[in-house]
């Protein structure tokens, strides 16, 4: 099914765009499928911006050229996964833990096609956790904080856990230097709202919420993929 939604994203990329690359399997497919693309010619001129080193791992192998985010003077369209999408395709991001870069690439381009499996489509936002990456500096604080937002924006609970790379007990820590706090709260009846009082909390860098930001929405089914605008 990701394969089929990501196969589908490719239709959108034309020759000479500068391409936002986002992190996760299903992004890393269709880094795969550009790079074959490229390769036999279909597509010529495109340049990538990973939004992790990750990404940027799977588009060197695929053979697709890259520039740093802080070279690229505009991206023309931005393909990434997600874990929940909404019907107003608003998303919770951040499974794999690039969030910050991810939103940053996504708010930068032109447009932002989404490519999911359809057991991310959801009818409230939620029940995935909700990752939010924070400064190191007093992170105990700020999960305070962030369980206080989370539950003042009508979240039933709010379970704010430090994610922890593999099964040991260091910290997981981004391509930004930051940790993420994976918040389950079994949904989240006011994204909006919930949106804006992460973001005003100091040691939040970023939040897993992206509203507003998605225009495209390619669901990868059993026999295809549909298209949602
Ligand atoms: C990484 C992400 C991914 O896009 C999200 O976790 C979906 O991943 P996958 O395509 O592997 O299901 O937000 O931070």
């Amino acid at each position: 099914m990701k394969a089929h939604a990501a196969e589908a994203a490719l239709d959108y990329a034309e020759s000479g765009m500068i391409l936002g690359l986002g992190s996760g399997s299903t992004a890393e497919i269709f880094i795969d499928r550009l790079g074959k693309a490229l390769k036999a010619g279909l597509l010529s001129d495109i340049r990538g911006v990973p939004t992790s080193s990750m990404t940027e791992r799977a588009a060197q192998a695929a053979g697709v050229p890259l520039i740093p985010a802080d070279q690229a003077s505009r991206i023309d369209l931005t393909v990434d996964g997600a874990d929940e999408v909404d019907g107003r395709f608003r998303l919770i991001k951040g499974g794999g833990g690039c969030l910050l870069r991810e939103k940053i690439i996504a708010h930068a381009s032109d447009r932002m096609i989404v490519v999911i499996d359809e057991t991310k489509l959801v009818e409230t936002l939620g029940a995935f956790p909700l990752p939010v990456e924070v400064d190191p500096f007093a992170f105990t604080i700020t999960a305070k904080k962030v369980f206080d937002a989370l539950r003042a924006s009508g979240a039933p609970r709010a379970d704010v856990a430090l994610r922890r790379r593999g099964d040991g007990p260091a910290p997981f820590v981004t391509d930004g230097g930051h940790f993420i706090l994976d918040c389950e709260c079994g949904e989240l009846p006011n994204p909006e709202d919930t949106a804006r009082r992460l973001a005003a909390i100091p040691g939040v860098m970023e939040h897993g919420l992206f509203i507003g930001l998605a225009r495209t929405v390619i669901v990868g089914e059993e026999d295809g993929a549909e298209v949602l605008e």
